[in-house]
């Protein structure tokens, strides 16, 4: 085979998504190597490496491949945008946002890199941007599903569930299969349609061909917070059963039953559910936020709070791996938000910015939002604030249950907590969608 016809080869392999037949075929001695094989053969060599390396999940290898090539390409827009897709399957969506942003800049007006570029900003937390720039384009006549996508997952983020269902429901008329618009549309319906609209959109979600049955878990737990014992048993029967990732969170939503307050609410809308546990948070005291990256919650948080609010970060990520994410993930570059004048910010690890923060603020915690993700982060802030804690503070934790590890992340850290501190306690708002359950202490000591 010559060079030329092995890249076209590996090209028609990659189109079909035949990753590890193109990474054999490029990667073989069959490559004829050296000078006589040409550097734009060559270059083309690494670039289709790239795409198969990214195509096989293996980001780092694709990263690499796909450098090397930039450095003769610096515009081509392909390449940029692939390794954009690289950074962000590599859980870096920093990075990934700067080389759409370059592609993009190349082609401008390209609706699958704008699509692309909002989903970029999304994962980066800068939910504003990319409503901005999805609006921009829908307005400009885009009207892909992918861009009604993007537009409704940054407004459900700012707490515009409005305007997320509006957009959920244009991509939907156009595009009834698309499974995670049902998703995601179900949960902003349960605030402006009630109960029954969104298990309705759950279940359709269930049935779309691109579901792989990721959904079930969703419906068990959101029937059992809403008391329908009968039906999410028999959604666990028949669709649960032992699969470890449908698991988690019916079994977080039976964790709660036993505390569930007679004022319990579900919800769809992280932003709705921080200000309704605020809302609740009715003693005077310290309102904390630990764990603000681009400042969203805090925002929701400062804009209900009537009073100062803070909110702690390193703004460099998380201090050790969570789940399948490396140390350092959610790092804003040290980059602080803007945020509201009555928030003020704290930059460091809790360990040690908050003893003179707490040296410095005497009295009670009426709210406290624990947005840190891992274990040994919620463990450092209840510990340090045990003594602060009244009956009447309000504690939101926001991946306390649905994740694989959800028994050793913040409920672990919250019962440990309880229990050494003779914490009696209630929840009185929970999201299956977000992952955030609210707490309600109602007794500390004996
Ligand atoms: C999920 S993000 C917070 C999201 C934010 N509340 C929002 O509304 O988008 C988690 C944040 O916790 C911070 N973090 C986690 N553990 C920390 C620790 N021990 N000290 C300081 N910051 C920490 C990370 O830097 C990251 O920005």
């Amino acid at each position: 085979m010559t060079a030329d016809s092995i890249l076209v080869e590996a090209r028609a392999l990659i189109d079909a998504r035949r990753y590890r037949p193109a990474l054999r075929l490029l990667r073989g001695d069959a490559f004829p190597h050296g000078l006589a094989n040409g550097l734009a053969n060559g270059l083309e060599r690494l670039h289709l490496l790239g795409l198969a390396h990214l195509g096989h999940r293996d980001a780092p290898a694709a990263i690499a491949c796909l450098r090397r090539v930039l450095a003769h390409r610096p515009d081509d827009p392909d390449l940029l945008s692939a390794l954009a897709q690289a950074h962000q399957a590599d859980n870096a969506p920093f990075p990934a946002v700067r080389w759409f942003e370059r592609a993009a800049r190349v082609t401008p007006g390209d609706a699958t890199l704008t699509a692309s570029l909002a989903g970029a900003l999304r994962r980066d937390a800068r939910y504003g941007d990319a409503l901005t720039l999805a609006r921009t384009a829908i307005r400009g006549g885009d009207t892909s599903p992918d861009i009604r996508y993007e537009a409704a997952m940054a407004a459900a983020y700012l707490g515009e569930d409005a305007e997320s269902l509006a957009h959920f429901d244009a991509l939907l008329a156009d595009d009834p299969e698309h499974a995670a618009a049902w998703f995601g549309s179900h949960a902003q319906a349960l605030h402006h349609h009630g109960p029954e609209e969104a298990l309705r959109r759950l279940r359709r979600a269930t049935r779309c061909g691109g579901a792989n049955g990721k959904y079930w878990g969703y419906l068990a737990a959101t029937l059992r917070l809403l008391g329908r014992d009968a039906e999410a048993e028999a959604v666990e029967d028949a669709e649960i059963g032992d699969n470890p990732k449908r698991r988690p969170l019916p079994d977080g939503a039976k964790a709660l039953l036993p505390k569930l307050s007679a004022d319990f609410r579900l919800f769809g809308n992280s932003g709705r559910l921080l200000r309704h546990a605020l809302a609740c948070a009715a003693t005077s005291g310290l309102v904390l936020e630990f764990g603000v990256r681009r400042g969203t919650s805090l925002n929701h948080i400062a804009d209900v709070a009537e009073q100062e609010v803070h909110g702690f970060d390193s703004f460099e990520g998380l201090p050790e791996g969570w789940v399948n994410s490396p140390r350092g993930v959610l790092t804003t570059g040290s980059q602080l938000p803007p945020v509201r004048d009555n928030a003020r910010l704290h930059v460091g690890w809790f360990e040690d910015s908050l003893p003179p923060f707490l040296a410095a603020h005497p009295g009670p915690v009426r709210f406290v939002n624990v947005d840190s993700d891992i274990y040994a982060s919620a463990r450092t802030v209840l510990t340090a604030l045990a003594d602060r804690v009244r009956p009447g503070t309000v504690i939101v934790f926001d991946e306390y249950i649905g994740n694989r590890s959800w028994r050793d992340d913040e409920y672990r850290a919250f019962q440990e907590f309880a229990a050494e501190n003779a914490v009696r306690y209630e929840y009185f708002a929970a999201s299956p969608y977000t992952k955030q359950v609210a707490v309600r202490v109602l007794g500390i000591g004996t």
